[in-house]
């Protein structure tokens, strides 16, 4: 994407923000929870329910991203682009997240439940840890076999065919569902500089207000999910 065709096409630079920070906070939490299940890191009653709202909130995202697209945006393709594209693949890896966001919030809970149960630093703990490590891994691959596959079929499809209003639809329906207070500090964590100052200078003050509402808040609960800060 360039600051050309942003001035006069469907502008993408919010949905890509949005994928790459989904695959990476699912890559990062992967990684992390292996921490837990090697004994490397111990989390006590409060990392872990921080944790599991964060797990719970980034599976949220996730779910309502592909519903969106499910909803919105593939019926704006089949009326914008009907015959460029064969959406049945990427509809198909849709429904195949769905298992694996419900195996994700069930595994965080069950580490929830056993460090609030007393076993901080025990089997029990790693073993919670180690279930919760492998649907993130699972999530994590999904996503970014997906992503890739939808980044290179769709977006050169909505940059030919779809109209700016109908584009800026599509983005108003994810915003209208979404949890800013949880996605829009992630967006500014992910996304470079930039990119930032594009979405920041096409969004108005408005969004520039809601950063530094909402950065403090959003950096205590990352540093009690992932540690540091
Ligand atoms: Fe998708």
């Amino acid at each position: 994407m360039d600051a050309t065709e942003s001035e006069t096409g469907p502008n993408l630079l919010g949905f890509r923000i949005n994928h790459r920070t989904m695959r990476a906070d699912t890559r990062r939490l992967a990684d992390l929870l292996n921490r837990v299940a090697t004994g490397q890191i111990t989390y006590d009653r409060r990392r872990a329910g921080a944790l599991r709202t964060y797990v719970s909130l980034l599976c949220d995202g996730v779910h309502h991203h592909h519903r969106m697209e499910d909803e919105v945006l593939w019926p704006v393709l089949a009326r914008s682009a009907s015959g460029e594209i064969d959406l049945r693949e990427l509809s198909d890896d849709h429904a195949a997240l769905e298992p694996v966001l419900t195996e994700t919030r069930a595994a965080v809970d069950d580490l929830l439940a056993v460090v609030t149960s007393g076993d901080e630093a025990g089997e029990r703990t790693r073993v919670a840890a180690g279930r919760l490590a492998a649907a993130l891994a699972h999530l994590r691959d999904l996503l970014d076999e997906h992503i890739e596959e939808e980044e290179r079929l769709v977006f050169p499809v909505i940059r030919r065919y779809v109209s700016v209003e109908d584009w800026n639809a599509v983005e108003r329906a994810v915003r209208r569902g979404g949890a800013l207070r949880f996605e829009l500090p992630r967006i500014e964590r992910y996304a470079e500089p930039d990119e930032l100052a594009e979405l920041t200078r096409t969004a108005g003050p408005v969004l520039r207000l809601m950063l530094a509402a909402l950065r403090p808040g959003f950096r205590r609960r990352e540093a009690l999910v992932f540690g540091g800060g």
